[in-house]
């Protein structure tokens, strides 16, 4: 079992999912800095019943519409190739699984591979998660879960980072009473800078950190960045927040 993984590998550099130094990825960096709320990167249209068009949700996303039930809502912020959502769904089927990820073909294949199971308590949309969050009405998910996010670890890269103030605010808004905010990251640096922000909201109690158990397979991990750098011997920081329930006046 490897709660907190901690371990001592030197320095490696930690990656993005985009790669700011990969030539092939340069309309990608410059796009993700110039993004409308909504807009996504890549240009692929494709459809199937798991993958959400942006265009098609309005002004405010109604997951009951959405999912045709009013199970529970958990939400994955960058999603990735959607190992995540996989797992979970089947592991909680009572619940219902929403990826949001802003590289669209990687949304699509996340998509693919988890209609190849037959689950149908799953959907992800293409899109920059702010944006997303925006659209999310007060109250509406049980937990946010946030898995290594991209570190942008260049200084002047810092701005493109998912996790702010205003990122943070919304999560606490759009969570129910004693709703749960999960942050798992590889780099110490992004670690740091979420318990730090994570301390200017009242609104959240830390939590011990949910138990990790010693994967079995090779998709018995929390994600595929989960493998790889557990593969790889790499730290890993794990932290879990709760949303204190609300006061009389709504705070
Ligand atoms: C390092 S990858 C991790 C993917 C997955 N969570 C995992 O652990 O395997 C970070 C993911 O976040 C996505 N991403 C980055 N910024 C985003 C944003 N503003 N909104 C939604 N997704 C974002 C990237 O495209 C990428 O797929």
């Amino acid at each position: 079992m490897r709660p907190f993984g901690f371990f001592s590998l030197g320095t490696v550099k930690p990656q993005n999912m985009i790669d700011s130094d990969d030539p092939e990825n340069a309309d990608a960096t410059e796009a993700i800095d110039n993004l409308e709320p909504g807009q996504t990167i890549g240009y692929q249209r494709k459809t199937h019943t798991l993958f959400i068009e942006p265009e098609t949700i309005g002004k405010t996303v109604d997951f009951k519409t959405t999912f045709g039930n009013d199970q529970p809502v958990e939400l994955e912020v960058g999603s990735g190739k959607a190992l995540f959502l996989r797992n979970a769904a089947k592991e909680r089927p009572n619940h219902n699984f929403y990826g949001i990820e802003i590289v669209r073909k990687y949304a699509f294949h996340g998509a693919d591979r988890v209609k190849n199971l037959g689950l149908t308590n799953v959907k992800i949309m293409p899109g920059d998660a702010l944006g997303f969050l925006k659209k999310v009405p007060d109250r509406n998910i049980v937990t946010v879960h946030l898995y290594y996010p991209d570190p942008w670890w260049k200084r002047k890269h810092h701005k493109r980072r998912v996790f702010t103030t205003e990122f943070v605010r919304d999560v606490q808004r759009v969570l129910v009473d004693l709703g749960q905010f999960l942050i798992v990251t590889d780099v110490a640096d992004y670690f740091e800078h979420v318990q730090l922000l994570m301390t200017e909201f009242p609104e959240f109690e830390r939590q011990p950190v949910p138990e990790s158990h010693e994967p079995v397979h090779d998709l018995d991990y929390l994600t595929n960045f989960e493998r790889k750098f557990r593969q790889e011997g790499r730290p890993i920081y794990r932290v879990a927040y709760l949303r204190k329930a609300r006061l009389e006046n709504g705070l």
